[in-house]
């Protein structure tokens, strides 16, 4: 399920309030923006908040409801209205459905039954009737063995995505016993995955908020957690949850998987729409991408696809095994391929700072700065061009080339 619907609920009444909340935020595809106790100011928290859908708890004032309804039909009209009450009466059904709701549900309400109504509200929201339905893309980065450079490349795409106004960005270290991508971005985090993990089902907009730490390049991370005994304490359920909620809010998620393909980092993968499989040209990284190619795409086929093998530190060492060498030994395209670069990468790391920052025009910071482009299908800013150009060329004298960054 790939579009999360983001909603705003009003309910004078506190106790129905709380379990109509309970009741909505067990459902994986839906993410609280607001909520609101009067009936009187829901038409600005929906119009300051603009989400997909207004639940209105109908009973403690029926009349006062309805009234709200129709003005929000006025004043937001491309929010669907969701009517939840404990009535059967046909007349206020009638009604409800005269002022411009969208569906009227009658509590107790059964899961199936929410989920079909959100079916029908999602359906009609995609993109084309009003353009709203926002779609989230979320990138996983594997390695295919430790230090192959996933955490470099996850972070510094991340911040060439968040450099971008329109794109708003999130990196989950899922690295959960060694993770470093808080190194990389020179932050102490306060809070961490298992903060959010652990009130997976209660979760809101702030609390997840609370534990992210924003970059100063715009990125948002957030952190695996500090003791090695709480990775335990994360199921693939809780982690399924937070990345369906990060969905609701970000443009663009990536994942920094770690290298031993738990159970999360496979739950990870069932999320993601794209998967850049990170190896260097050496003989025991080919033979392992050999293996998780195999491995995963027995796990789920549809892994086949999102899939792409991504070489880096191309150019190191004279032994290196050539690029056409390697594609035939994977038996698949190599997708990208980014330059050695020593000494930026290792500045990056001890100085937490990120590529852009800390070395811009260095062919390794271009071939991030496109592959961000391939992946998002964005075309480059206006000052990208050149200088992404100027990559493609340092890798046109690359020998035994088997593509160009981002060619075919
Ligand atoms: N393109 C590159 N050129 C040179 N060194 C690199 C490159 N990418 C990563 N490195 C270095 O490789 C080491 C491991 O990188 P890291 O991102 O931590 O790998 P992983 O997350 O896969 O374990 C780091 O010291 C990093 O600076
Ligand atoms: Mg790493």
């Amino acid at each position: 399920m790939n579009n999360v619907l983001r909603m705003a609920l009003v309910d004078p009444d506190d106790a129905a309030r709380e379990s109509l909340k309970k009741l909505l935020l067990g459902m994986d595809r839906l993410w609280l923006e607001a909520e609101c106790s009067r009936y009187e100011f829901f038409s600005d928290v929906v119009a300051q908040t603009n989400p997909d859908i207004g639940v209105v708890g109908v009973d403690h004032n029926p009349r006062k409801a309805l009234q709200l309804i129709e003005e929000l039909r006025q004043t937001s009209p491309q929010c669907a209205i969701l009517v939840v009450s404990r009535s059967t009466d046909g007349q206020l059904i009638l009604q409800a459905m005269r002022a411009g709701v969208r569906e009227f549900l009658t509590l107790p309400v059964g899961v199936e039954e929410l989920m079909a109504a959100l079916e029908r509200i999602s359906g009609q929201s995609e993109p084309g009737s009003s353009g709203r339905a926002r779609r989230s893309n979320v990138i996983a980065v594997a390695g295919a063995t430790g230090g192959v450079g996933a955490t470099s490349l996850a972070v510094n795409l991340g911040c060439v995505l968040a450099a971008r106004a329109e794109n708003s960005v999130v990196l989950v270290d899922l690295d959960l016993a060694l993770g470093d991508a808080d190194v990389f971005l020179d932050t102490i985090p306060e809070h961490t995955l298992i903060d959010v993990a652990q009130n997976a089902s209660r979760l809101d907009f702030s609390l997840l908020r609370r534990a992210l730490t924003r970059h100063a390049s715009g990125l948002y991370l957030l952190p695996r957690p500090i003791h090695l005994q709480e990775a335990q304490q994360v199921a693939p359920e809780d982690l399924q949850r937070v990345l369906g909620l990060l969905k609701a809010t970000f443009s663009h998620l990536l994942i920094d998987l770690s290298k031993s393909y738990s159970p999360l980092d496979l739950q990870a993968l069932k999320v993601a729409d794209q998967v850049l499989l990170v190896t260097q040209l050496d003989l025991p990284c080919l033979r392992n991408v050999v293996r998780l190619l195999a491995s995963l795409e027995e796990l789920d086929e549809q892994l086949q696809e999102k899939i792409k093998v991504v070489v880096n530190r191309v150019g190191l060492g004279s032994n290196a095994i050539s690029l056409r060498k390697a594609q035939e030994t994977i038996g698949r395209e190599i997708f990208w391929q980014i330059p050695n670069d020593y000494r930026a990468m290792i500045e990056v790391r001890n100085n937490g700072v990120p590529l852009t920052e800390q070395a811009p025009k260095a062919s390794v910071t271009q071939s991030l700065v496109s592959l961000a482009e391939a992946l998002s299908g964005q075309a480059p800013a206006e000052s990208e061009v050149t200088a992404a150009s100027l990559a493609g060329r340092w890798l046109s004298f690359w020998p035994g080339k088997a593509k160009v960054p981002g060619g075919g």
